[in-house]
């Protein structure tokens, strides 16, 4: 999209809890395997945090990484939006908590609910943000801390979620330089009831019947959902490229969402990329919800993969149903 603003993407941070749960101590919560688990979802390991680790915790820790990485004070921010279903508390919006604790004075905050969905969507809001003009520097920060969500003795879901967060700087730059170059999005709330924690909003009060009927974890119709994500990612990613009059060819990194390993590769095989083009560490984080695309661009900075210029396909698929996909240049330096 030609725009006079680009909103580029200077810098990424990250932070995981220390914790980390294995197939191994899964096996020995539920009736699963290490074989099932790493052949049904490719994860190894999760990480989970610890009892008073919070969201706000990983969320100030990716935003301090970021910051540095950027050669920038916290003073530097105009905004910070926080993608998560899970925040410290439903009210207030824990981008308030992240904005005192980074002591980034002039910065407003707010978050953004939407599931799996959510850093897509905070790169679409940020970028629109920075492209009219109205804010120079935007930290986006993307995570969720899944696991008090999560009932370790269904075994359909105990094994896909960890805990996680991510934050990108979004800065303005020249129109014609690197940034968000197009997103697109969707939603279909007729899926709404195949994947939700129905005890969390003011729907269903946390009475103890909810409690027992375990109203508070999350629940999943996960084959249903499976093919709707492999359908709409895909689909999302042509769509986004053949608008652009790009190829699969022309992108260097594949980031999907990472909710299973089976997902990704099938959907990087139907866009017929090269393997080397997917970015993928479901094998140590598992699902992690907002959190994952942002975590796996910052392994790919690590491993040498995202550098300055690179040019990445990323998409998403989560609760909602919502999807999208952004196509952007990697506008920060690589380390
Ligand atoms: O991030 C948001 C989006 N979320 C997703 O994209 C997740 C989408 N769904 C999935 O990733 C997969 O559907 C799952 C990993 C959740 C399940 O894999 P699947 O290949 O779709 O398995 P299934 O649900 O069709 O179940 C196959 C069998 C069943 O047994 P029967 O009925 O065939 O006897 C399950 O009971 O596997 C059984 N099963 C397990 N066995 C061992 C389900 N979970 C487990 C387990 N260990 N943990």
């Amino acid at each position: 999209m030609p725009t006079a603003i680009r909103a580029q993407c200077r810098a990424v941070g990250s932070c995981l809890p220390q914790q980390v749960l294995d197939n191994a101590m899964l096996e020995r919560m539920v009736d699963t395997s290490d074989e099932w688990i790493r052949t049904r979802t490719g994860i190894r390991e999760r990480r989970m945090v610890a009892d008073g680790e919070y969201l706000s915790d990983l969320a100030v820790a990716s935003c301090r990484q970021c910051l540095q990485r950027a050669g920038l004070e916290a003073e530097a921010v105009d905004g910070i939006i926080v993608a998560t279903s899970t925040g410290d508390f439903s009210m207030p919006a824990v981008a308030n908590v992240v904005q005192h604790r980074l002591a980034a004075t002039r910065a407003w905050g707010y978050d953004l609910v939407n599931a799996c969905n959510g850093f897509v969507s905070g790169i679409a809001t940020a970028s629109a943000l920075i492209e009219a003009g109205r804010c120079q520097r935007i930290l986006l920060v993307a995570g969720d801390v899944m696991t008090p969500y999560i009932d370790f003795q269904d075994r359909n879901t105990c094994i896909l979620f960890g805990d996680g967060c991510g934050a990108v700087l979004l800065e303005a730059g020249p129109g014609d330089g690197p940034g968000v170059i197009d997103w697109l999005m969707g939603s279909d709330g007729a899926g709404a009831d195949l994947l939700k924690i129905p005890c969390s909003g003011s729907a269903i009060r946390p009475s103890p019947a909810a409690l027992d009927r375990g109203d508070h974890f999350l629940k999943q119709e996960g084959r249903q959902v499976y093919n709707y994500a492999i359908r709409h990612m895909t689909e999302s990613c042509q769509q986004l490229l053949q608008r652009n009059g790009l190829g699969i060819g022309d992108v260097d990194l594949l980031i999907p969402h990472q909710a299973n390993q089976r997902i990704m590769t099938n959907v990087a095989e139907r866009l017929q990329s090269r393997p080397e083009q997917l970015v993928s560490n479901i094998d140590r984080y598992g699902n992690t919800t907002a959190g994952t695309i942002p975590l796996a661009m910052a392994d790919a900075l690590d491993d040498g993969r995202l550098v300055a210029g690179s040019r990445v396909l990323v998409t998403a698929f989560g609760a909602g149903f919502s999807w999208g996909s952004v196509y952007l240049t990697w506008g920060g330096s690589s380390t």
